[in-house]
């Protein structure tokens, strides 16, 4: 239906006579002559239509109106001196119409394309044309473009795209599964993946050595700007491999998308940090290390003190540790009692964060009293405390200040505008994770990533003592800028030592045999050593396209709720095809059923 795109004509092509195809992104009347830039994916470009040469056409022309879709047919002139527009590439030439077919005509529009909307639901319930914005067009253009860059540089690495079962049975990665009925087999249920875990332990187990898949994954959890419902992985994996040819695999393969979606050249080797550093230095596992900020650990300086609260935290075993947020003395009301509010639900027991304010040459705070001189100078020196900063202290278990003090320092960095840098890309690899956490609530150990971790080989010795919180994993996950991007390990591939692990998590034999028994029985036939890793590819677009949330770079993203506003799901189904997969519905929501009857 088209010679050409709307973003290729240039003065090369003055004089050809060209067909082109697309939407009317603007009309305008410059004295009863239509000048109108037709749109495609790929750009603009400006048609005119003189009355003078042809006044049926021109005619027509008055017609037109935002988005109808029209194929025009004229000559490509040069524009006339001082109506160049060098904001756009086709900006030195326009068509001079010969012929306009009107192909289909749009209603007026529910917003405005050229204008950002903060209604978000609007955008979603339309987003057909929430995604012709240039905008939206380019975030979806750049993440097939690094989806394909990755997909090239692990095929020439040498590994099978292979997909796997999305009806499937739950996998055990920490959220709740998406349970599908099966009409066939009734009472039994699928479960849609979590991640493809399983499954690709056993393709190591077949022998197929290198692994990796684009593959969408389902966790039903609370969602957040990072997390959907359903996203997708590029999860990889494969055998008679160890912790550093996955990290040299990664930093090669995130190098190579970053290269096709920005052009950007990125560190060839990521620095690395501990667990322990991360969460002892940044109060989190996927610190943003664009700025500083970090945690102080102030055990030295209140050694001797007599200040109650921090004497008792001490002598209990706790820690003392402050940030100093330097320059943010100015801190609003408002922003300090964000924090507040912010550092009480991250486990704050009272109801206002400890600081130190450095101001007009004086300290300022509630503190300052109870402390020694020597404290006093011991504190000013370690913290590097000058005029117009203020300190937030922490004190307790060495955890929970990590939590409090991890949310108010990211917190800190947002107000302060820290976190602005968006040219810098700070990777990171987070390394020696714990292998096992204790769950508060069920007093129950619980895996840190998943089941099929590899307990660190120094540390066999206190999994078999039962200390089962010092064991280390041999797992990694890789962050930037403080979301992590993916997360992997070196597996378990002996039955013993699985079936060992499963004991540990609760899983009794009967159980393990029911849920594992496939992954459990393969293990006895020769598995290889193996191990990998899953990037979630939704973030990394996110990043690379400058966004905030992924749903700002997913076609057909859910809302907060799990809805699609557009296609109206998850939609009410009724009686008959509940009974056809045998379930019965105990949901008894008035409004609902006012609902189902009008269906
Ligand atoms: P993990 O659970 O860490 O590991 O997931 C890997 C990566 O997937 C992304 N991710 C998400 N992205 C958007 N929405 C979500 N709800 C969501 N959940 C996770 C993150 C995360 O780092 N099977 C293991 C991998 C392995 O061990 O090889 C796994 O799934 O970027």
């Amino acid at each position: 239906m088209r010679t050409h795109h709307c973003n290729q004509l240039r003065e090369s092509h003055i004089g050809q006579t060209v067909t082109l195809i697309g939407w009317v992104n603007s009309a305008r009347d410059h004295g009863g002559v239509i000048f109108t830039d037709l749109r495609d994916r790929e750009g603009l470009t400006q048609c005119v239509f003189h009355p003078e040469e042809n006044p049926e056409l021109a005619k027509l022309s008055h017609t037109l109106r935002e988005e109808d879709v029209v194929q025009v047919i004229g000559a490509v002139s040069k524009r006339l001196d001082g109506t160049i527009n060098e904001k756009i590439d086709t900006g030195a030439i326009e068509i001079v119409a010969k012929q306009l077919r009107i192909v289909n005509k749009a209603d007026v529009l529910p917003f405005q394309l050229d204008k950002e909307l903060s209604n978000e639901d609007l955008r979603m319930k339309y987003r057909y044309l929430d995604l012709r914005r240039a905008r939206m067009s380019k975030n979806i253009r750049q993440r097939s473009v690094i989806t394909s860059a990755a997909r090239r540089y692990l095929d020439e690495s040498g590994f099978f795209e292979i997909e796997t079962p999305i009806l499937s049975n739950p996998t055990p990665e920490g959220a709740r599964d998406f349970l599908v009925p099966s009409r066939l087999n009734p009472g039994r249920f699928y479960a849609l993946p979590q991640a493809p875990q399983q499954y690709k332990q056993l393709m190591m187990v077949a022998g197929l050595e290198k692994y990796y898949q684009i593959a969408r994954c389902f966790r039903d959890e609370d969602l957040r700007a990072d997390r959907q419902p359903e996203f997708t992985q590029i999860d990889i994996e494969a055998s008679f491999i160890g912790q550093e040819d996955i990290i040299g695999l990664v930093e090669g393969l995130l190098g190579s998308m970053f290269q096709a979606g920005l052009g950007v050249e990125i560190p060839k080797i990521f620095p690395r940090m501990t667990y322990a550093d991360a969460l002892d230095i940044y109060g989190s596992d996927k610190p943003d290390t664009r700025y500083d900020l970090k945690i102080t650990d102030l055990t030295d300086v209140f050694a001797s003190t007599e200040f109650k609260i921090f004497r008792s935290t001490l002598d209990g075993g706790g820690v003392v540790r402050a940030i100093n947020a330097k320059g943010f003395a100015g801190i609003t009301t408002g922003q300090m009692n964000r924090l507040n509010e912010i550092a009480i639900q991250a486990g704050l027991p009272v109801k206002t964060l400890a600081f130190i304010k450095c101001e007009g040459g004086e300290y300022k705070s509630p503190l300052w009293k109870f402390f020694t001189a020597e404290e006093k100078d011991l504190l000013v020196s370690k913290l590097d405390i000058a005029e117009g900063d203020i300190v937030f202290f922490g004190a307790g278990s060495r955890d929970s200040v990590s939590t409090i003090l991890g949310r108010v320092r990211t917190e800190c960095a947002v107000m302060m505008e820290l976190n602005k840098n968006s040219t810098a890309f700070n990777f990171l690899w987070v390394v020696d994770f714990p292998l096992l956490a204790l769950d508060g609530e069920t007093g129950h150990w619980g895996a840190v990533h998943h089941p099929f971790t590899r307990p660190h080989p120094e540390d066999m010795e206190k999994l078999d003592a039962g200390d089962f919180g010092n064991v280390r994993a041999v797992a990694y996950d890789v962050v930037l800028n403080g979301y992590e991007l993916g997360g992997g390990s070196i597996r378990i591939h002996e039955k013993g030592l699985q079936a060992k692990m499963f004991g540990v998590l609760g899983v009794g034999p009967e159980e393990q045999q029911i849920k594992f028994g496939h992954i459990l029985d393969a293990f006895r036939f020769g598995a290889p050593p193996h191990g990998g890793l899953a990037l979630g590819l939704d973030r990394i677009a996110m990043l690379v396209a400058g966004e905030d949330s992924i749903r700002e770079v997913i076609a057909f993203p859910k809302n907060n709720k799990g809805a699609d506003l557009m296609a109206n799901s998850p939609c009410l189904i009724g009686p008959k095809e509940l009974r056809d997969v045998y379930i019965q519905s105990t949901w008894k929501d008035p409004k609902l059923a006012q609902e189902k009857a009008v269906q």
